[in-house]
């Protein structure tokens, strides 16, 4: 009798409280949420901004923060998604001091290649975590000397074409496909603007290879859009893509870059006096670029950049007889012959390189090491063991350049002179 009055009072309650007790469990499920993900992100922070030996500093984990006014500034990632940006205030005498990274990550260059980046976060923000703060965005002055109290920015890559191109419609193919770099970058540094970047007393553009490309694209662009007294300069990492045959005579990465150009519509938004003066593609190119720039530039590159070196001069489909299977993936696997090649190719640099070096403003730092991105890891920007030129770490190159301590213009001699190099190693 009573357990069937509780049943019946149970089932009663249960019909008309049903509404009330779903939004209540919903409720308490967010607290829930909200209280681990607070609590989580405490105790981040706290592990990692203590560190009292060197060993033991860790980088943080920095939240993603979506552009507000994507969708009426049609701004897009690949697949339509808001793209965004992970930004670290800076403190004290940093507070007013502005350093932005964009992020790389190679091009695409058709349909299917720009269609298969939708799944991943070099094309949607859906698939885009939390950013570890490494090299020269690292809050740690043992790490990044000059640059550590800095408002510190990484800006995510996910248009496929340097953050240059710039299509209305969005099919192709039957692919719903956004080509959008060019309103990626500018609602990135609007939303950056209001955000403080506009009161910058010093800005600082870096990126790392498709990024370093893409700081080379806009470097006088946003020195236009930083307050005049501002001391505004650019850094491109691991961006200076060679215009070179590969190994069996194809212009592998012209026609590549040719593709991206036309597929995005990057023309528009490279330099007029380039575009009008020969083949709009040619003009994706750094060496074209650096001409034409009046920001001060800092050219970072290894003499033996693994992905030119993987792509440009030796693409898989150069080497069919796989005789340069092992060297390509590991530069001590190289024979005579192949060092020779290697040698030309670093000539090349060095003489695209040639007009740059007289320039007065601008910096350079060219290491013959096996190795790509340099500003990105705490291994090679700042560390006893990093590669050194002069004695001198990257970071501290770099710093010297920025704060005009003394002129910076370090080139390696041939590898395998320096042993302060890290190769990288795939094999
Ligand atoms: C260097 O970075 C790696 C991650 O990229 C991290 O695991 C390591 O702890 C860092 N080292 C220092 C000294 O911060
Ligand atoms: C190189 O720099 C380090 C510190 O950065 C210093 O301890 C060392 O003495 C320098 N070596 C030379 C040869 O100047």
């Amino acid at each position: 009798m009573e357990i069937h009055r509780l049943r019946f009072w149970s089932r009663r309650w249960w019909e008309r409280d049903r509404p009330l007790l779903a939004a209540g469990c919903v409720l308490v499920f967010l607290v829930v949420i909200f209280a681990i993900r607070s609590r989580v992100k405490e105790a981040g922070v706290r592990n990692r901004a203590v560190g009292p030996t060197f060993a033991r500093l860790d980088s943080p984990l920095v939240d993603l923060t979506l552009l507000r006014d994507a969708k009426s500034r049609g701004a897009f990632c690949l697949d339509g998604s808001p793209p965004g940006y992970h930004l670290q205030r800076g403190t004290g005498s940093g507070f007013d001091k502005w350093l932005l990274h964009l992020e790389g990550g190679g091009w695409c260059n058709d349909a299917e290649s720009c269609a298969a980046r939708k799944r991943t976060a070099l094309g949607s923000s859906r698939y885009m975590e939390p950013a570890h703060f490494v090299g020269i965005l690292s809050p740690h002055q043992s790490l990044n000397p000059d640059f550590y109290n800095w408002n510190r920015v990484k800006v995510r890559y996910c248009d496929g074409a340097s953050l240059a191109g710039d299509v209305d419609k969005e099919n192709l193919n039957g692919l719903e496909l956004f080509f959008r770099g060019q309103r990626i970058w500018i609602a990135a540094i609007d939303q950056l603007l209001s955000e403080g970047l506009a009161k910058a007393k010093q800005a600082f553009l870096t990126g790392c290879s498709a990024g370093g490309l893409a700081t080379l694209i806009h470097c006088d662009n946003f020195r236009a859009r930083m307050a005049k007294e501002a001391m505004v300069k650019c850094l491109s990492d691991a961006g200076f893509f060679l215009d070179e045959m590969d190994i069996s005579g194809k212009k592998t990465i012209r026609s590549f870059y040719n593709e991206v150009v036309h597929l995005q519509g990057v023309m528009k938004n490279l330099p007029s006096g380039c575009i009008t003066a020969m083949e709009p593609s040619q003009c994706f190119f750094p060496h074209e670029l650096i001409k034409r720039l009046t920001t001060p530039v800092f050219i970072l590159n290894p003499a033996y950049d693994f992905w030119q070196i993987q792509h440009i001069l030796v693409p898989s489909n150069s080497d069919l007889d796989g005789q340069w299977r092992r060297c390509r993936l590991n530069i001590r696997y190289c024979d005579s012959k192949q060092i020779e090649i290697l040698q030309e190719f670093r000539k090349s640099l060095l003489n695209a390189l040639s007009e740059f070096q007289q320039n007065g403003k601008g910096g350079m730092f060219i290491n013959s090491c096996f190795i790509h991105c340099q500003t990105m890891s705490n291994i090679t920007w700042h560390w006893p063991t990093s590669p050194r030129l002069n004695n001198k770490t990257i970071a501290e190159a770099v710093g010297d350049w920025f704060f005009e301590r003394r002129e910076v213009k370090e080139v390696d001699c041939p590898y395998p002179c320096n042993p302060t190099c890290s190769h990288m190693e795939f094999l």
